[in-house]
């Protein structure tokens, strides 16, 4: 079976664009369309995961799978409607950011709908995940689109952790992305820090980084540990903890935002959704305040923040890199 060989650094296919790079580099096929429909096992996932070096072991085997979740939402939740919304959002996120012939990094593409609605405007579209299953999920979103915007796509399996997948990012890029994009991923590597440092590195200067991370709240510790034992416990126990969240979630969401919890943003699904928020573990979070002071640390200054709709949702944060580097300083004085 023609599988990615998961020592490798960051492992890289062109779609469909028939070149030569997809095969020589990986022995994966023709390319990515052969290379996702192969079937990748749990272990392998691990196994790509030990390849970052960076997770402690037993954060690698207890870390949640989010591409079978991504699998489960592309092939039986997604519809137009839904990517009509992740359109809109996407739309509204990216407001007075210009797209067009732009390079475009998606940090952790999950179910793949950001990388393609980038690609939708024109934008040369880049897309990691650390997840091969991402890459399945992907192929079936992207039956929602024309066949031309998957072309725009090119799709890297690998770690925002790894230097030498960083480093192969890197020199794709030569001076950096126009765009950097990871929307509710850093805070779930293991080491945010580090990966939203990585982030900010890939980004050229005059570009944006534009991020989404868990907001904190009191309650953020308790979740770390809820999503910590679901990702230890067998199947049953796990299908068992969601029976007993579905109900309080939903609750909750209702009594905080005074809107139908099933009526979702960004074109999600609210079982799929649910999934994702109680196993999402590596879990970690930062309040407004502390990503901005993550910016400046990293060269950036931040040009807006969209706060999250429940106390422990999403932040988003659009940041820039100045052209010049006395302006750096000047920000962080
Ligand atoms: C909650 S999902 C978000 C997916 C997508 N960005 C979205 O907005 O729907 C988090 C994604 O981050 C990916 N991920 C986790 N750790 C990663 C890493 N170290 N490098 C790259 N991707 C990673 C997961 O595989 C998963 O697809």
């Amino acid at each position: 079976m023609g599988t990615f060989r998961f020592g490798e650094v960051a492992k890289h296919t062109k779609l469909n664009r028939g070149n030569a790079v997809s095969k020589s580099q990986f022995g994966v096929g023709e390319n990515w369309r052969e290379s996702s429909a192969n079937r990748f096992s749990a272990r392998e996932i691990k196994e790509t995961r030990k390849d970052c070096r960076v997770l402690k072991p037993s954060m690698v085997l207890e870390a949640f799978d989010f591409g079978s979740n991504w699998k489960h939402y592309s092939s039986r939740a997604l519809t137009n409607i839904r990517v009509a919304g992740a359109r809109e959002a996407f739309r509204v996120l990216t407001s007075g950011i210009e797209l067009k012939s732009r390079s475009f990094l998606d940090v952790g593409f999950g179910q793949g709908l950001t990388a393609l609605c980038a690609a939708e405007t024109g934008a040369d579209v880049y897309c990691l995940d650390v997840n091969p299953r991402c890459a399945e999920a992907l192929e079936s979103t992207s039956q929602y689109f024309l066949a031309e915007v998957k072309e725009r796509l090119d799709l890297i399996l690998g770690s925002i952790l790894s230097t030498n997948d960083v480093r192969k990012l890197r020199e794709k890029s030569g001076a950096g992305y126009d765009i950097v994009h990871s929307w509710g991923v850093l805070h779930h590597t293991g080491n945010m820090e580090k990966a939203f440092a990585n982030c900010a590195d890939l980004v050229k200067p005059g570009g944006q980084l534009i991020v989404a991370i868990y907001n904190r709240h009191w309650s953020s510790p308790l979740w770390k540990r809820i999503k910590h034992l679901y990702c230890r416990l067998p199947r049953t126990g796990q299908k068992t903890m969601i029976g007993i969240f579905v109900p309080v979630i939903y609750l909750a969401k209702l009594l905080v935002t005074r809107r139908n919890p099933l009526e979702k943003e960004r074109g999600m699904d609210f079982l799929v959704d649910i999934v994702d928020w109680v196993g999402g573990y590596p879990y970690e979070y930062a309040t407004v305040d502390e990503v901005r002071d993550l910016g400046t640390k990293n060269g950036l200054q931040m040009l807006r923040v969209s706060p999250a709709a429940v106390p422990t949702g999403c932040n988003e944060f659009v940041f820039t890199k100045p052209t010049e580097p006395r302006l750096q300083s000047e920000f962080s004085e």
